[in-house]
């Protein structure tokens, strides 16, 4: 999803309290449980808040990666000190790290192919004994994405925003639209498209067992308490 002209408001609709949010806390409790994190990269690392928090808590040696410039702007202003790399996060360079956090909607935003590319090159480069967690939207494919036409939807409103979600389905796993937030203050409006190519838990653990990890879990967000209120699953997996 395209989070150039969201940057700004962003903090204010998916963490207003941050940084009090018991949901990303739940998130970091859960993580600190595993051995490691001693030299972590986050995927898409937006505004900082879950790098941040990880910061905050003695996780030191941290890296963001993200494609938006307007959004790692937000980062840098609330964590002057983690160091954060403007760029799509496909050409990271994992061989120093032993952890990757991967959280927030951001796999199923990269195509299938684009994922197992993505899941070789860090087979390929990560030390062993890394792990990776992955948050993922557990949807199930659309077999009768052919019969359904262009879908529009109203969201909660958030703040002075209302909130519409246009998408259509171009094939099984694929799905392409665009958010649309209108001001009511001002009628402003702005857009935010997105493409989404989703994998069913069992093809993403295949897909991660036959590059060659472990699936070390996969927890429910009941379970973690952690939950972007989709369907998710959240898989640690090792690089044997
Ligand atoms: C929904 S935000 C999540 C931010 C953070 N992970 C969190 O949970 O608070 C998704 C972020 O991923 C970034 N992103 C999406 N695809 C990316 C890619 N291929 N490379 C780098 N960043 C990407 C977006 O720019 C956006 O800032």
């Amino acid at each position: 999803m395209d989070h150039s002209k969201l940057a700004k408001i962003y903090d204010q609709y998916y963490s207003p309290k941050w940084p009090v949010d018991n949901n990303i806390e739940a998130l970091i409790n859960y993580l600190k449980k595993w051995p490691g994190g001693d030299n972590i990269i986050e995927l898409g690392v937006g505004t900082g808040n879950v790098a941040g928090k990880l910061y905050l808590e003695g996780y030191h040696n941290i890296t963001g990666v993200d494609i938006c410039s307007e959004m790692l702007d937000q980062a840098k202003l609330k964590f002057p000190k983690i160091k954060f790399i403007h760029d799509n996060f496909c050409n990271a360079n994992f061989k120093s790290f032993d952890w990757v956090i991967i959280v927030g909607m951001i796999f199923t935003g990269i195509s299938n192919h684009d994922k197992k590319l993505l899941l070789e090159k860090m087979y390929e480069e990560l030390p062993n004994d890394s792990l990776i967690f992955i948050n993922f939207r557990n949807w199930n494919y659309h077999p009768n994405f052919r019969n359904e036409s262009l879908v529009e939807r109203e969201y909660d409103n958030i703040g002075t925003y209302k909130i519409f979600d246009y998408y259509k389905w171009l094939d099984y796993n694929h799905c392409k639209g665009k958010f649309e937030y209108i001001n009511i203050q001002n009628d402003e409006i702005f857009e935010a498209k997105y493409e989404m190519w989703i994998l069913t838990e069992k093809d993403l653990s295949e897909l991660v067992i036959d590059t060659g990890f472990k699936i070390m879990t996969i927890a429910t967000p009941q379970e973690i308490g952690y939950s972007e209120r989709f369907n998710n699953i959240n898989i640690w997996v090792l690089k044997k």
